[in-house]
């Protein structure tokens, strides 16, 4: 929580004042004693490229791109585009996402497979459905996958996750990318993972809100916002290309809300993110909210803004055009590829269990198998004037100049 403090205090001390910087005539400057951490700067500052480069956003100004339409929306489209395009091109990175498990020690008021729903039978991917999953991905040359699932800690989870890593890494002659997204873990177990092969690492922080973080969740340490942050912080120490995200257009959430969560991902400096619209689920407490809801349509809109602005505000991370996107309507993915999203995240799960990694209602693609699924996406990939990256890990630019510097 204090984190969150200081940075929301930082921006209003440090990062606002600069945009007034370009009405601020130099010679009055002249006798200003000024260093690095001055609220006004010389305009020479911004001249030198290194300087240049590090245009800061306000949180009004943030606000704008979320809410604006008409001709102000197209040129929103177009300047993250075209700042995508310059930055990282037009390349889309695939990471085969077999989701291992629907068992979940959590109870998150959002989750359609939360720990309390009943209605949800449980399952688990045996290690030969996980390796076949991964060998899939590797002869079909996608590059990287993802290992997600329900939030489980204990010993003889990670002990296993450890094997398997250590067996997709082998079977693929160190040549398949492995991104995890197994929630919250001791650093000591990330540290364990990232030995046995995984180099990236999937955590929503899910809103930057600590306030809104604890209408959506329980009220104890199992669902800690600090905790979470914590945990971001240690896959960062780990070395893990690190990403995070946030939901869209859920209860109780506002435009400020989103433009701060795009300020916490910046200031961050993740090097990957995933982002989507909040989507109902009738077995959840979430549910009963749902005439706060903004219409699917809207939420739609104001993910895809939230992509445009996030490429503009961070240009060369990598962006996911995310399931939820896709579950509104197909035309969602494409469009946020078009714009700025950089990486799809292909379903490769069995399809005997993919109905019941339900997160949310309608999500797509759980009733076909995983050749008819990379048809449509090649396809839509192509209709957004994309292509594919095949065989290559896709990592994040960022996380590769963050780690040179
Ligand atoms: N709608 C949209 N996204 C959801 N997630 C979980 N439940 C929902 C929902 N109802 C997202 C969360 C989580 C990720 C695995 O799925 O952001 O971190």
């Amino acid at each position: 929580v204090y984190k969150v403090h200081k940075v929301h205090k930082v921006y209003k001390v440090l990062y606002e004042p600069y945009n007034f910087i370009n009405l601020i005539n130099e010679k009055k400057l002249r006798f200003f004693h000024w260093n690095k951490f001055s609220k006004i700067k010389p305009f020479s500052y911004f001249c030198k490229k290194e300087n240049r480069m590090k245009k800061i956003y306000t949180l009004p100004e943030l606000e704008n791109m979320l809410t604006c339409q008409g001709e102000e929306e197209n040129r929103l489209y177009s300047e993250s585009k075209r700042i995508k395009n310059e930055t990282i091109g037009n390349n889309v990175y695939l990471r085969g996402l077999i989701e291992i498990s629907n068992i979940c020690t959590k109870d998150c008021f959002y989750c359609g497979i939360r720990k309390s729903n009943t209605e949800t039978a449980r399952y688990a991917l045996s290690d030969k459905e996980i390796l076949d999953a991964a060998d899939f991905a590797y002869t079909h040359h996608f590059g990287s996958i993802v290992l997600q699932g329900g939030e489980r800690s204990d010993k003889a989870f990670v002990d296993r996750i450890t094997r398997l890593l250590q067996e997709i890494k082998k079977n693929s002659n160190n040549e398949l990318g492995v991104t995890l997204s197994l929630g919250e873990q001791t650093e000591d177990s990330y540290k364990r993972w990232k030995d046995a092969g995984a180099h990236r690492y999937l955590l929503r922080i899910e809103t930057s809100n600590p306030e809104l973080y604890a209408k959506i969740h329980p009220n104890n340490p199992l669902h800690s916002h600090a905790t979470r942050l914590r945990c971001l912080e240690s896959l960062q120490r780990c070395g893990y290309q690190t990403g995070t995200g946030v939901m869209i257009g859920l209860p109780f959430q506002t435009i400020t809300d989103l433009a701060n969560d795009l300020l916490f991902l910046q200031s961050m400096d993740i090097d990957m993110v995933g982002m989507g619209p909040y989507l109902e689920h009738h077995a959840t407490p979430l549910y009963e909210y749902r005439h706060l809801l903004l219409s699917l349509q809207e939420r739609l809109r104001l993910s895809i803004h939230m992509v445009a602005a996030l490429r503009i505000l961070m240009p060369d991370i990598n962006i996911a055009a995310t399931t939820a996107l896709q579950a509104i309507e197909p035309a969602g993915r494409e469009k946020a590829l078009e714009i700025g999203a950089n990486v799809v995240m292909p379903n490769i799960t069995p399809t005997t269990n993919r109905t019941l990694y339900k997160l949310y209602e309608n999500k797509p693609g759980t009733h076909e198998g995983a050749a008819e699924s990379m048809r449509k996406l090649e396809e839509s990939i192509l209709k957004s004037g994309c292509k594919v990256a095949y065989g290559v890990w896709g990592d994040s630019r960022h996380f590769q100049s963050r780690t040179e510097n």
